[in-house]
């Protein structure tokens, strides 16, 4: 997500060998690949693959702001307990455009959606085969869209990833955090914590054996560095009707 909240307009790139062709932007010289120029005068960074937006002065991601007459604000939160499910965005990555799924009790990208339905409660199951998530208050917490009582909450662990509570279980490892999540209408889902940080995908590793799924992490000021073979993504909200998409994911 946008490392932002509002990045100042006035970002020149100059005139570095090391960069591909440079192309003008009024006097400025940039990039194409890093910057996106705006009325030949206002340069703004491309993050996560997205060339962020301009709005008077600031420039912005669509996945967390609107510029409406001129005027930057957050988007609208999705309402409470609408279901919605997750795709990554950044169209310079093979897992462009795949689903966030659940398994193993965590949220991955591009994996099987991995649910449960008890023979008891049967064919009153949904069907369980698309990983959704039910927003929460606007930057408070978050759960899984499952119908298992006591329902399934959803929080980073003390490594960042993105994981959920086990069905009938309410255990989450000290050092979590359970708040602090904003999905937006028309954007996506953002992890205020870590001051604008972001998510980031990290390709699986030869020895991982993970079958082109990818492992989700939301950055930080202090985990940033060790996260550097992995690449910046924006987590794309698509709302569902109403209901709860599983019983319990596993
Ligand atoms: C999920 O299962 C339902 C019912 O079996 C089916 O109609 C639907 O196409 C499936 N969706 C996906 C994404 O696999
Ligand atoms: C950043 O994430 C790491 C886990 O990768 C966590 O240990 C650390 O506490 C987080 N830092 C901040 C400032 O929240």
């Amino acid at each position: 997500m946008a490392r932002l909240p509002l990045i100042a307009a006035a970002l020149l790139a100059f005139g570095d060998s090391v960069l591909g062709a440079l192309q003008p932007c009024g006097k400025a010289q940039y990039d194409p690949t890093q910057y996106v120029c705006y009325d030949n005068q206002f340069l703004c960074p491309i993050i996560a693959g997205e060339p962020l937006s301009y709005c008077s002065g600031a420039c912005y991601s669509k996945f967390q702001y609107q510029c409406v007459k001129n005027v930057l604000g957050v988007l609208p939160g999705v309402a409470a307990g609408t279901s919605f499910t997750l795709t990554v965005s950044n169209p310079t990555l093979p897992i462009n455009g795949k689903f966030v799924t659940a398994g193993g009790l965590h949220l991955s990208l591009g994996g099987t959606t991995s649910s449960y339905c008890p023979t008891q409660v049967g064919s009153a199951c949904p069907a369980g085969n698309i990983t959704a998530l039910a927003a929460g208050s606007y930057g408070g917490g978050l759960s899984m869209s499952t119908m298992v009582p006591g329902g399934q909450q959803v929080y980073l662990d003390p490594n960042w990833n993105l994981a959920y509570t086990q069905a009938h279980s309410a255990y989450i490892p000290s050092g979590s955090t359970v708040s602090g999540f904003a999905a937006y209408a028309g954007g996506g889902l953002v992890n205020l914590n870590g001051n604008g940080w972001g998510w980031v995908g990290c390709p699986p590793t030869a020895s991982g054996g993970g079958g082109g799924v990818w492992n989700l992490v939301a950055r930080n000021s202090s985990n940033a560095a060790s996260l550097n073979n992995c690449t910046p993504v924006n987590l794309k909200v698509n709302t569902l009707p109403g209901g709860m998409y599983a019983w319990q994911y596993t």
